[in-house]
């Protein structure tokens, strides 16, 4: 059998977007950031989740996370932009602004956000679920999630922030939407209220995780390695900026062993799916 991350991928190429216009560029633009590839880690959470109690809704859980990794792979584009974090490099090729133009890459962000929903909106699941599951990634990608993380995350650029205030950063900025990933296989797959939003906590732990380990990242790998720019964080609310390098890892690794126990209090089956691809990331940053 093939693993879930073969399959998605497989869903992925099979599913790009397909749109053919007289602009010279643009559609080859629009698929090219999805096509370079990246770690697929929300959507691995999504149907690591819907693995662990239903199985059978794995192919058709395919779209809503494809949708998922639209809107993370926009939420790059974006990130990348000169006027955010200006970086030339992302998943080990040229940003679609360097290598086409700041329009391009702009509208193609803009598709990609706007595709995510279309996408959990054409799912073959319920129509209860799929309003719930727009909800949660509209709530968790856009003006009170993501988008908010973001803003914080540019504007506070050279103006160090309060410890609170750093951590409401990197839970709206990148927490957050790794938390609805979790949150949106628990809602396909009917999980109670209540395992939903053990979940949904565990990921904004988890998110928060991923944010320290990607700080760390930035400070101690060649663009080469991280296959994007590095050394970027400058001016950034970083971890590493507020902590240094040794406090953010000792950061990293308190909250890695929170994730653990926290996962060893799931039932079994959520536990052992999750810890099937959670392994590869809880000690990234060692
Ligand atoms: C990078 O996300 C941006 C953050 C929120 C830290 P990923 O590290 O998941 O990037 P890809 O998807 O693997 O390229
Ligand atoms: C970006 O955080 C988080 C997003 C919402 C895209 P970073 O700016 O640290 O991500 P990288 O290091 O460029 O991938
Ligand atoms: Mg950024
Ligand atoms: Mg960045
Ligand atoms: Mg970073």
């Amino acid at each position: 059998m093939k693993n879930l991350l073969d399959s998605f991928e497989e869903y992925l190429l099979n599913n790009l977007p397909n749109s053919k216009s007289f602009h010279p560029y643009f559609e080859e633009a629009l698929s090219e950031m999805l096509k370079a590839g990246g770690k697929r880690f929300r959507p691995m959470l999504l149907l690591s989740v819907v693995k662990s109690n239903k199985s059978l809704l794995l192919s058709n859980s395919m779209a809503v996370a494809l949708g998922l990794e639209f809107l993370h792979t926009y939420s790059l584009i974006h990130d990348d932009l000169p006027s955010m974090d200006n970086a030339d490099l992302r998943r080990g090729f040229q940003t679609l602004h360097k290598k086409y133009d700041e329009v391009t890459a702009i509208l193609v962000g803009d598709a990609l956000n706007t595709e995510a929903f279309n996408l959990v909106a054409n799912a073959s699941l319920h129509n209860d679920i799929k309003v719930e599951l727009i909800k949660c990634l509209a709530t968790n990608g856009g003006i009170n999630g993501m988008i908010i993380g973001q803003a914080i995350d540019c504007f506070f650029e050279n103006q160090k922030l309060e410890l609170n205030q750093l951590e409401y950063l990197h839970i709206h900025k990148t927490a957050k939407l790794i938390a609805a990933s979790l949150k949106m296989g628990a809602i396909i797959s009917e999980y109670d209220i209540s395992t939903q939003n053990r979940l949904y906590d565990f990921g904004i732990d988890l998110g928060l995780l991923f944010q320290i380990q990607d700080d760390i990242i930035d400070e101690t790998c060649t663009s080469l390695e991280a296959g994007k720019t590095t050394q970027n964080d400058g001016a950034k609310n970083s971890f590493v900026n507020l902590l240094g390098l040794e406090g953010a890892r000792k950061s990293a690794d308190e909250l890695s062993l929170k994730c653990i126990n926290t996962l060893n209090t799931f039932e079994s089956n959520l536990k052992n799916s999750l810890e099937e691809l959670l392994l590869k990331y809880i000690n990234r940053h060692k």
